[in-house]
């Protein structure tokens, strides 16, 4: 735990500069744009510790596998997110001295992340050798209009002394990633050019795949706001380009540098013609400058804010906590391209490997389908449809056959991109997940024709592979599912995972129900996915059927609990409270061979199961598990607070509820897990938001129809937050007597709010006491 930031309601604001803090402090002021995100690291560079991080969705790597010991069906190679060329850089000399934070003394240091309008801001005075002060305030974005554009405005006031700065706006593509596996650059440039003093372009295209990024660069200098047009000299290396200039710069005087940046790629440009398309983006940049287009960014933000924010009333640090998650994921994802996903931690790292994890369908397809136009999450939804043709060729790599797929947990391109065999090889509740997915999305939004166009097809592939993946049991005389890690990943190797048999039973129902559906609905859209399936729907759905009926659960009727696993009750049984403080996170402090024998579960498993089906046990069930599973949870995946929390909520253990959300919602805040310097948790923060809408707001969709059950956390004086449905939008309000809900759409809406049914005309509300 580290909580050195200051609680406020749309700023994330670091007051000091603490070297030991900057890498968790470039995670958290990240910037993002949906198409791309950036750590903060310092326009003027840094030589402390600092990992460099710009990175562009889609553009990654295939690094050439490192493992111990080989085993047959790894994948070649772990994908990863590429450390782009970057863009920032602003080098200064103050008399021949380097402005480095690291290297001279620094005052007054403020950073400060403005979510409200979606940019980056620093200030600070540096005393430079002779005892010379310089005041700074650098302020940049990545914008979400002009989205292959980024901007920065830096301004330098020396404070007692006048003297001369030397500026090199640079570009530079000479970028390793830290985690290379064989400490290689993945970088080559292609072609660089500087004609005019102010403008550069540099193209790299990466090692493998031919991927390609041209930066170009746009900059002007201005002294006490004119306009300056100094000779600029041009500096090249190898991967490299820059435009040097000397300026004389009187006490007190402000002298500002603009810089605009284009970042174009061949995912959306023919690579010939990146250079022109960078030129084009600077000509727009400059065109409408700076200052209008940070106008526009806070404009556009504002109505990001409009569709997603929650507003939280009595609790800053809640509020800040909150908006802090939706920030990232809007910074993240916006939908726009089906091409991309979201990786765990967005663009604020390198873990993961910027990757798509079954995170994206089991944690952050709600957040998008409540506050985002439907297509956005349809297009998540058809990023794996997408994919589905290597799904079935990973399952074929493995050993099954007749188009039985398994998604990969990892992967960039459809193609599983991991090699650890307790998680490439037994994971595989994945699969699940990419499932329910479609069902949520489909409960959600009404969708049928998703179902029809692409849905069943996915659902088949994943149902044949659940059916080869159990085997009959003599001794059971059951279906049983062997050597899988569940969600769980502090076990491997387990059998019958209580709630991967669950989500494989569920998936083979469920893709029954749609068939069944879709027969009926549209008998020749179904004739066609039979026919290019080749799917038998008597033998093989018989098949499902038999295994839906015999397969096996590990249940103890004792406790009236679901056994994570076979032999689960054998382990020693301990809870948290039998732990020492300083034993915690348990990843960082014991041998991986004792988390493995201990009874102590990583992140939500059983009790996953039990959020995704609720409606198919009774309120007594979900608390003897819950009551059993959370003292043994250590919650050291970022992924499951959310889900605790929303089960807690349900259970009405509201002061339980309330401490799982501020620890989701301040994971990365006050940095519960030790580990914000890698990036920020970006999936589990769509859990977060959850925690607020389904747990305290107890917002379900139950037969197409919206139900609210909210409570408010003592803690707070109000909340409130909007929701998309159908067309419609929502606002649900809640004070410390009542809730209310205001219909916000042009067309009326029907909805419960505790169990009784009002019809919304416009701008209608409804409202009931509550009995928090
Ligand atoms: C969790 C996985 C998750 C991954 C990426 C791991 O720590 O155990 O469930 O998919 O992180 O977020």
């Amino acid at each position: 735990m580290n909580k050195y930031l200051k609680h406020d309601g749309w700023k994330i604001i670091e007051d000091g500069f603490i070297p030991a803090n900057n890498r968790a402090s470039e995670s958290i002021f990240s910037l993002g744009n949906g198409r791309m995100g950036q750590r903060a690291n310092f326009e003027e560079g840094y030589s402390g510790d600092s990992l460099l991080g710009n990175y562009i969705g889609g553009i990654y790597y295939p690094d050439k596998t490192k493992v111990g010991w080989w085993k047959n069906g790894y994948p070649e190679y772990y994908a990863k997110v590429l450390n782009a060329p970057n863009w920032i850089g602003i080098r200064i000399k103050v008399d021949g001295h380097d402005l480095d934070l690291a290297q001279c003394g620094v005052m007054d240091f403020v950073r400060i992340l403005n979510m409200h309008q979606g940019y980056l801001e620093r200030s600070f005075r540096a005393v430079l050798p002779g005892n010379k002060i310089v005041q700074v305030r650098a302020l940049r974005f990545l914008s979400i209009v002009d989205d292959e554009t980024g901007n920065i405005r830096y301004e330098i006031t020396p404070e007692n002394f006048s003297g001369e700065f030397e500026v090199t706006p640079d570009l530079d593509a000479d970028i390793m990633n830290e985690d290379a596996n064989y400490k290689e650059k993945f970088w080559d440039e292609v072609d660089k050019n500087s004609s005019d003093a102010n403008r550069a372009t540099l193209t790299a295209k990466t090692k493998k795949l031919d991927f390609r990024v041209c930066l170009g660069m746009d900059f002007s200098l201005h002294l006490n706001g004119e306009k300056l047009d100094p000779d600029t000299e041009l500096v090249e290396k190898t991967k490299y380009i820059a435009r040097k200039t000397k300026v004389n710069v009187g006490q007190g005087d402000q002298f500002t540098i603009y810089k605009h940046a284009a970042i174009v790629t061949s995912l959306n440009h023919e690579k010939e013609s990146l250079p022109e398309a960078a030129e084009k983006q600077l000509n727009r940049a400059v065109g409408k400058g700076f200052e209008q287009m940070l106008r526009e960014q806070a404009e556009a933000w504002e109505k990001k804010w409009e569709d997603s924010d929650i507003v939280i009333e009595g609790d800053l640090a809640a509020q800040q906590g909150i908006r802090f998650n939706i920030f990232q994921l809007n910074q993240t994802y916006t939908g726009e391209d089906e091409r991309l996903n979201i990786g765990p931690k967005g663009f604020t790292g390198e873990k993961y490997g910027g990757s798509t994890y079954w995170d994206t369908e089991a944690y952050c397809l709600p957040f998008y389908l409540r506050t985002s136009d439907p297509s956005v999450p349809r297009n998540l939804l058809l990023y794996r449809y997408k994919h589905l043709h290597k799904a079935i060729e990973n399952a074929e790599k493995l050993g099954f056959t007749n188009g039985a797929a398994l998604y990969p947990m990892v992967t960039m391109n459809g193609e599983e991109s991991h090699n650890e065999w307790e998680i490439t090889f037994e994971e595989i509740h994945r699969n699940g997940a990419i499932a329910y997915a479609i069902f949520n999305y489909i409960r959600y939004t009404g969708d049928e024709q998703y179902l029809f166009d692409y849905g069943l097809e996915v659902l088949i592939s994943i149902s044949r592979f659940w059916r080869q993946r159990v085997n009959w049991s003599e001794p059971k005389q059951k279906y049983v599912m062997l050597g899988v890690t569940g969600p769980n990943e502090y076990e491997n190797n387990v059998h019958n995972n209580w709630y991967t048999n669950l989500i494989a039973s569920w998936t083979m129902e469920y893709t029954m129900y749609v068939i069944d559906k879709i027969n009926r609905k549209a008998p020749e859209k179904y004739q066609k996915v039979v026919d290019k399936l080749g799917f038998n729907d008597i033998t093989e759905t018989n098949a499902w059927r038999e295994i839906i009926e015999n397969l096996y659960f590990p249940y103890d009727p004792e406790r009236g609990i679901y056994l994570q696993q076979e032999g689960y009750l054998d382990k020693e049984q301990m809870t948290i409270h039998d732990l020492k403080p300083g034993e915690r996170p348990l990843n960082q402090t014991w041998s991986w061979d004792r988390i493995l024998r201990s009874c102590f579960i990583k992140q939500a498993d059983v009790l996953q199961g039990l959020y995704f089906l609720e409606d198919n046990y009774n309120l007594e069930t979900i608390r003897k598990n819950y009551d059993f599973y959370e003292p043994r949870t250590v919650h050291e995946s970022s992924l499951s607070p959310c889900v605790h929390a929303i089960l807690a909520s349900k259970l009405g253990y509201k002061e339980k509820a309330y401490n799982l959300y501020v620890r989701t919602a301040r994971l990365d805040l006050d940095d519960y897990n030790n580990e914000v310097a890698e990036g920020c948790h970006v999936t589990s923060m769509a859990g977060t938001y959850m925690s607020i809408v389904e747990g305290f707001g107890g917002m379900r969709i139950q037969d197409g129809e919206l139900h609210f059950n909210p409570f408010i956390p003592e803690q707070w004086n109000l909340y409130s937050f909007i929701v998309k449905f159908r067309g419609r939008q929502i606002k649900l309000e809640v004070d410390k007597d009542k809730a209310r809900i205001y219909n916000q759409s042009g067309q009326p809406i029907s909805l419960y709010l505790f169990g009784e049914k009002h019809t919304l005309s416009q701008e209608e509300h409804c409202e009931a006491p509550h009995e928090s």
